[in-house]
């Protein structure tokens, strides 16, 4: 097939630009995410290929959009992920709960938090964490207000809820840390500006978990409670890596919809990173959580490139990078050579006749871009699949870097993710 007419299955489709829709409707904005997929073309996938699905997956669930999509549509679903921070968002946003238990706790938490502004002392005396750079990340006051706030949560009883007010947490210890606001790396504010930098844990914690909790009662009135009361309406989330074999059973997948990374998350999106400090709060072994970007795909950069990845136009584009950069050219080596690991898995868990539709978007390395939609469908080709299309959407409102340095020459910058690839595959 030529390069001609593979780009010409390209369908440029403003109708799935949702520019000006709201993305945070029902239980999706519970909590930020990296390069969220928006709920609007989880649920039109869904309604367009999935109509027919008995079960759903989202190979690269982060923080759970398709799953909560696909419970909102009666479908059970698979979520993996190999981030322990997108597995919590994940099974708390496919968990519904009643209103009137989050009300009945967060009464209780209210009350904690009012006693100890009446008296400072309880939070001076409060027991602190001790983890790796924590007084680089946080001022001591929000060290101690944290803390109060992990301790109360800790000591709740019904794991469910708990967890539901861990990403309230969570979300909280992103707003009030020393990292600059709108950045999903760990970029520390200006030592100038930070004499300034005075947030209030305590306020910012109540102020989200109100909103969660809205978003929750919403979300619970939407969904099938007495089938998922039942256990015929499920998601699972599992933390296994979709390079290798997973639990998932053989042949038992019809409808796939996903965002995979971009990436190597060195140069991309370090979902690590976004995650570190709010997985050391909670208690994570640092181990786990300082290896997240190496083991996402693309995180070890191999020493040279083989041959064993069926995509012509990846090959292609590998030349060209190494003739300007051979290290840019391996780490782009490095993350389909995984990719391709993970079509073999998605490749075991389908059934005939599913779809398959992947969302990209094409980033440029040295100046050149790398048509990921095209090499994707490459690998599934290669396995018997159909690629029946490629719609092109523009991104309105995806958090992602648009504009980026591949050259790292100040200035230079190119935009690089002002479009968005939705390859719809059949098998
Ligand atoms: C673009 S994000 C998915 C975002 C998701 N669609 C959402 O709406 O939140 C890609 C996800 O792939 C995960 N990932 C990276 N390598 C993986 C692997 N080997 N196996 C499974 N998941 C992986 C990352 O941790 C990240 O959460």
């Amino acid at each position: 097939m030529t390069g001609l007419r593979r780009e010409s299955k390209r369908i440029r489709d403003p109708t799935w630009d949702f520019s000006g829709e709201n993305t945070k409707i029902s239980i999706h904005g519970i909590h930020t995410y990296p390069a969220m997929m928006i709920p609007q073309i989880a649920k039109r996938l869904m309604e367009e290929y999935g109509k027919e699905s008995k079960m759903n997956l989202d190979p690269f669930c982060g923080s759970g959009t398709v799953l909560v999509e696909s419970m909102l549509h009666n479908i059970n679903s698979y979520g993996v992920d190999i981030n322990p921070l997108a597995i919590l968002l994940s099974k708390v946003k496919t968990t519904p709960i009643n209103h009137s238990e989050l009300e009945k706790e967060f009464i209780r938490i209210c009350d904690r938090i009012r006693e100890a502004r009446w008296k400072p002392e309880i939070i001076q005396k409060i027991e602190t964490p001790n983890f790796f750079n924590i007084e680089y990340w946080f001022k001591p006051k929000v060290i101690r207000e944290l803390s109060f706030i992990k301790q109360i949560i800790d000591n709740i009883e019904d794991e469910v809820v708990r967890n539901f007010f861990y990403v309230s947490f969570s979300e909280t210890v992103r707003k009030v840390s020393n990292t600059r606001g709108g950045e999903y790396k760990l970029f520390r504010i200006p030592e100038n500006k930070l004499k300034e930098w005075n947030p209030d844990a305590l306020s910012t914690f109540l102020e989200i978990s109100e909103r969660n909790i809205k978003m929750m009662r919403e979300f619970y009135s939407s969904v099938d409670i007495q089938r998922i009361q039942k256990g015929e309406l499920w998601s699972k989330v599992l933390m296994e890596d979709m390079r290798a074999k997973t639990s998932i059973p053989e042949n038992s997948v019809d409808f796939i919809a996903t965002s995979p990374p971009y990436g190597d998350s060195r140069t991309t999106v370090a979902y690590g990173q976004f995650s570190r400090l709010t997985l050391q709060w909670l208690d994570y072994d640092y181990d786990i959580v300082k290896r997240i970007d190496k083991i996402s795909l693309g995180g070890i950069r191999p020493k040279k490139i083989k041959d064993d990845v069926p995509s012509d136009t990846l090959y292609n584009t590998l030349e060209k990078i190494s003739k300007n950069d051979g290290k840019r050219a391996l780490d782009v080596y490095s993350f389909f050579s995984d990719f391709n690991k993970t079509v073999d898995e998605i490749n075991r868990i389908t059934m005939e006749n599913a779809f398959v539709c992947i969302v990209v978007g094409n980033r440029t390395v040295k100046k050149i871009n790398i048509p990921t939609d095209i090499i994707l469908f490459e690998l599934f080709e290669d396995r018997g699949y159909t690629h029946l299309k490629t719609i092109v959407r523009q991104i309105p409102s995806k958090r992602l870097p648009k504009k980026s340095s591949p050259s790292n020459i100040k200035g230079d910058a190119v935009s690089t993710m002002n479009f968005e690839y939705i390859v719809i595959l059949k098998k």
